[in-house]
């Protein structure tokens, strides 16, 4: 190949790239990805969906699995964590449990890493958002097919009830 023929590829293919960049509808006008922000471009910026409500029904929900720190079934907006106060412990700590008939944090959570009960709620129990959360009053975006032990247990034995 010459090196003519090599430039005049080169400009071709660079002519080409620069008429799909500039062609109107390709690929700035491509839709978006549904799911997570259904309708609207990839470049359009669509007003954020306004911020839901925390559910705040204080029913205890179900857990997935024992070991699971259970969600906070209710709201804990303005409740201040630091070095100084902990707003969770005004009602969840020992001694403050039976006063507010909030579930006392459990044992693990006067433990260290070596499993040893301690006096006071343990340091690495301090922060509760780390493993506790609220919930949102919406639908899950991405449907989930987790199944908890029961059900797990329960369709082992309906596949070998089945003849
Ligand atoms: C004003 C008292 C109060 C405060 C403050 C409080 N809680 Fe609660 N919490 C409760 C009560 C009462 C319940 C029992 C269910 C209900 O009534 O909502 C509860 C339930 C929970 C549960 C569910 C326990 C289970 O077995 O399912 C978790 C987890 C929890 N709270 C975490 C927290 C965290 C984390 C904070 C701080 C961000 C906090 N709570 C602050 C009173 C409180
Ligand atoms: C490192 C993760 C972690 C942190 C931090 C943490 N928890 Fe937990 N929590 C758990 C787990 C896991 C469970 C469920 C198993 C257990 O009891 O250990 C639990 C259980 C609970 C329960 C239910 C207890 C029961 O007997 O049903 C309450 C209430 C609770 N936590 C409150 C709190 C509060 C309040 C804080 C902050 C002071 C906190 N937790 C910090 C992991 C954590």
């Amino acid at each position: 190949m010459t090196a003519r023929t090599l430039s005049l590829l080169v400009a071709l293919l660079l002519g080409v790239s620069a008429a799909y960049a500039t062609e109107p509808g390709y690929p700035l006008d491509a839709p978006a990805p549904d799911g997570r922000r259904a309708g609207g471009t990839l470049t359009q910026e669509l007003p954020a969906p306004p911020i839901a409500e925390e559910e705040n029904k204080d029913l205890k929900r179900e857990r997935n699995y024992p070991e699971q720190p259970p969600t906070i079934p209710h709201s804990i907006r303005g409740y201040h964590i630091d070095k100084n106060s902990n707003k969770c412990l005004s009602c969840h700590s020992r001694a403050n449990s039976a006063l507010t008939q909030a579930p006392m944090i459990s044992i693990t959570h006067y433990m260290d890493r070596d499993g040893q009960a301690l006096a006071a709620v343990s340091p690495r129990r301090y922060f509760c958002n780390q493993c506790h959360v609220p919930q949102q009053d919406v639908k899950p975006l991405i449907n989930n097919s987790f199944k908890n032990i029961d059900q797990v247990l329960q369709d082992e034995i309906n596949r070998k009830q089945k003849p």
